[in-house]
């Protein structure tokens, strides 16, 4: 079982328009936080996430019984204000050890500044750093388009697509692309 090291942070991150945002692991003490965080997201991407990120009994779930080995959250704030949110997960089970997926949420008034790629890569380093072999990420074709291109400016690759898999909210079909990104040579890589 893979072990984090966590104790660099808080770290501090310098965002495209000098905006000072601290990236840490998520605490207890967050929980509201965290709530009003997922209510300023719009809906159109909620709709997409795995979760419902509204609900104060699920959002008290995860803090209540947070389990690093399972879900790793990092969040980015601003003066205490959550502009963003970061997941690694993990499967216990033997067969997918070795993986983990991330998801990952921006404020959209803090996009288009950095902030998700330098999550992503906190999460990818983590990941990297407890020896885990590769990384996952899904999203949903053309509604999830900046993810792809963050994704893909991180060096994730395209793995698959499992066809008309995901529904709108108006019950058009999408695709779900799946993403990974091997670890092992990925800072040598990015630091290249
Ligand atoms: C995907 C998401 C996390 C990106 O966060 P962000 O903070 O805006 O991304 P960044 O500013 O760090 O951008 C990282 C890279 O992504 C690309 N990118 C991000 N937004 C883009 C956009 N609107 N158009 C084109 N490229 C974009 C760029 O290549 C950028 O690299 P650059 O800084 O060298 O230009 C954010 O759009 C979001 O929260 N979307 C809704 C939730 C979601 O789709 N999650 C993914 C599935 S779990």
């Amino acid at each position: 079982m893979a072990v984090y090291t966590l104790s660099e942070y808080p770290k501090q991150l310098e965002a495209a328009d000098d905006s000072v945002i601290i990236i840490e692991p998520l605490r207890p003490e967050n929980r509201d936080a965290l709530l009003e965080f997922f209510l300023r997201v719009p809906e159109d991407d909620r709709y997409y996430l795995k979760e419902d990120v509204t609900s104060p009994k699920v959002v008290g779930e995860w803090i209540d019984n947070m389990d690093y080995s399972r879900a790793l959250p990092l969040i980015a704030q601003e003066d205490g204000r959550i502009v963003a949110d970061g997941t690694l997960h993990r499967r216990r089970a033997g067969a997918r050890s070795h993986l983990a997926e991330i998801r990952i949420v921006v404020d959209p008034d803090y996009r288009n500044k950095g902030v998700g790629r330098a999550l992503m890569r906190e999460l990818i380093s983590i990941a990297e750093d407890s020896g885990l072999e590769k990384v996952i990420f899904e999203l949903v074709a053309d509604e999830q388009d900046d993810a792809k291109a963050a994704a893909s400016a991180l060096g994730f690759v395209q793995l698959s697509v499992v066809p008309n898999h995901i529904k709108d909210v108006r019950g058009r079909l999408h695709d779900l692309l799946i993403m990974e990104l091997p670890l092992g040579k990925w800072r040598q890589w990015w630091n290249y």
